[in-house]
């Protein structure tokens, strides 16, 4: 009899050893190989304390429950929520000490829980830090969404999965998930609402950053602000979250898109998405919105706010034109300087100022736009993608987000 064994743990499908075997020995080679409904020993950055750096540690991932998915952690993008949790600025919003964090997943399904259909082992997928059911009255609706079968995983959260246990531990204490799916970690565990399946032929090293970085920004843009056609917008912050936008208004057909940001250097790629106009705020000795209302003549159609700062949302919203300007809230500002001051006089002309996560988008819908717009070439990942490193540099990657040297590092755990 012969068999052919593929090698798993490659980026080839090749087959590399053809063994004419007995059935026993062939048996006995796949179980060592099977995790399946196993415990699985493996590496993870965790987040022991605030304000201290991740540690690398050994950890076990138990098998997945019913509706769950455990998935081999391919790559994992850093994003500046990971760096807000991990310094303690948003508290216990997402999840709880100690904790492994990391949002932007992309990995391969090792195994399923009873009950998963959606999704198989050896799938290509991407996680979601909002779940979608498909089955509740929310993701059934058109609006924002929340799902009602999946709230204990969706913002805020305790860091369990939806029974309100976790699958990760260490030395026998628990280790929390960050929303429901935790990437810094050879493998995870997340429901089944938070994975979505992926074309194989999609670069699992770049497009994890779908999970978040471009479903928010371009999403913010293009769905849930539903920027118009020759619309006048203005993006603050040119971050992951920002440049996203500046790509998403430019899709959408804006004539005008003026770039806001403190760092300079973020110009070039923020051109290359589509500004049109860059604004360093540093460099004006009167308010920013002064200089983005005379420039537009009376304000911008549409406004986004991607840094995460009060002030700026009130910058942002002053900066839109006073009848027909749209003001997106996208950045998540610290849990102590939260309280915006709008006067509602300012609104009564017609303003709108609204918020989403992840774009207001649902996700497996958003997943599926995003991979279809990429193989055809709609959207571009590249220029987000400015660094990758390993899951034993993961503080270094934290660490050049925060000083601003960097758009989105992606961390690479595993192999396909
Ligand atoms: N709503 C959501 O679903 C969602 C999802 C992901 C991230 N976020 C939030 O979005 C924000 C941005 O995330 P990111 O990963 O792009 O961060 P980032 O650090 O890469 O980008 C932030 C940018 O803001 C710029 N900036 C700082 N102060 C500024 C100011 N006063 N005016 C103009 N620009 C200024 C920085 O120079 C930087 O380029 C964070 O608050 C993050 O928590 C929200
Ligand atoms: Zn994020
Ligand atoms: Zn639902």
């Amino acid at each position: 009899m012969n068999y052919v064994l593929f090698r798993r743990d490659s980026h080839c499908a090749e087959p590399v050893f053809h063994w004419g075997v007995l059935f026993g020995e062939v048996a006995e080679v796949f179980d060592k190989m099977s995790t399946v409904g196993k415990i699985i020993t493996c590496k993870a950055a965790v987040c022991q304390k605030y304000g201290e750096p991740l540690v690398i540690e050994e950890i076990q991932v138990a098998p997945p429950k019913s509706g769950e998915v455990r998935i081999k952690v391919i790559s994992c993008g850093v994003c500046h929520s990971d760096c807000n949790y991990a310094s303690g600025s948003l508290g216990d919003i997402s999840g709880q000490l100690p904790i492994i964090l990391g949002h932007e997943v992309s990995g391969v399904v090792e195994s399923c829980g009873e009950g998963v259909t959606e999704v198989q082992e050896g799938d290509h997928v991407i996680l979601t830090a909002i779940a979608q059911c498909r089955n509740c009255k929310v993701c059934n609706g058109t609006g924002n969404f929340n799902c009602r079968n999946a709230k204990e995983v969706n913002v805020p959260s305790k860091g369990n999965l939806l029974d309100g246990s976790t699958r990760f531990s260490s030395g026998g204490t628990d280790l929390h998930h960050f929303m429901g799916v935790s990437g810094y970690t050879e493998y995870t565990v997340s429901p089944k609402f938070m994975v979505t399946k992926v074309p194989h032929e999609l670069p699992l090293e770049k497009v994890c950053i779908f999970g978040c970085c471009i479903m928010t920004g371009y999403f913010s843009a293009v769905h849930k602000a539903a920027v118009t056609s020759g619309s006048t917008c203005a993006v603050f912050g040119l971050g992951g979250i920002g440049l996203a936008a500046v790509m998403g208004c430019r899709n959408n057909g804006a004539n005008r898109i003026i770039a806001v940001d403190t760092n300079p250097d973020k110009f070039p790629i923020a051109k290359s998405l589509g500004a049109t106009d860059y604004l360093n705020p540093n460099e004006y000795d009167r308010p920013i919105e002064d200089v983005i209302v005379e420039m537009t003549d009376g304000g911008c159609e549409f406004t986004f706010e991607c840094v995460g700062s009060r002030k700026v949302i009130e910058s942002a919203f002053r900066s839109s034109d006073p009848s027909v300007g749209v003001t997106m809230i996208v950045g998540v500002p610290p849990q102590d300087d939260n309280k915006i001051e709008i006067c509602t006089m300012d609104m009564l002309g017609g303003r709108v100022l609204m918020s989403a996560i992840l774009g207001g988008y649902k996700v497996h819908d958003g997943i599926k736009r995003l991979s279809q717009e990429y193989v055809a070439g709609i959207i571009d990942i590249d220029p987000f993608i400015t660094g990758h490193m390993p899951l034993e540099k993961i503080n270094d990657a934290f660490k050049r987000l925060v000083e601003g040297k960097c758009i989105r590092t992606v961390i690479d755990i595993g192999r396909y």
